[in-house]
């Protein structure tokens, strides 16, 4: 733990093997999902889903929401979000970097107790 906040740092270890990560942190009631990947061999087996609930239920009633930024063309990552209940709060107009350019950031939330079940 830092003296800004309480990490959620969790690695899914399949065999041995490091498949998925998620790294949060929760700062005065907010948990901001960092990063969040799975290995393109264990991909949509529904890990990262995991992974994100659990660190949401870890962090428990010290995070009121939980917040992230994703890159407006991570389609996938996008849908694992709405998926699990995040709803977009707007927009960083030209935030990221890309091949292109510059992308946009998508501002996403997801209120204490909103997150869906796997359907
Ligand atoms: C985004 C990422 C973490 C998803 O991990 P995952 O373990 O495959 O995700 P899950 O299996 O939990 O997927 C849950 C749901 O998200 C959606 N989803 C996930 N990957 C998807 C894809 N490639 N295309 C469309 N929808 C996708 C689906 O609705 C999926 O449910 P379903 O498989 O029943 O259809 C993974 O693709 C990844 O590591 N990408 C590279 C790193 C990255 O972009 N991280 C996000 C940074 S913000």
């Amino acid at each position: 733990m830092g003296e800004e906040g309480r990490d959620y740092t969790l690695v899914a270890d399949i065999a041995g093997v490091v498949s998925g990560f998620v790294v949060c942190q929760c700062v005065v009631g907010e948990l901001s999902v960092h990063n969040v990947a799975v290995a393109p061999g264990a991909q949509r087996q529904g890990l990262a889903s995991s992974l994100l609930r659990r660190a949401i239920a870890e962090a428990g009633k010290e995070a009121q929401r939980c917040l992230l930024e994703v890159r407006a063309s991570n389609a996938p990552a996008l849908a694992l979000y709405r998926r699990l209940g995040f709803g977009e709060d707007g927009r960083r107009p030209n935030y990221y970097p890309c091949a292109g350019g510059r992308e946009d950031a998508v501002l996403m939330s997801l209120e204490s107790g909103a997150e869906r079940e796997r359907a």
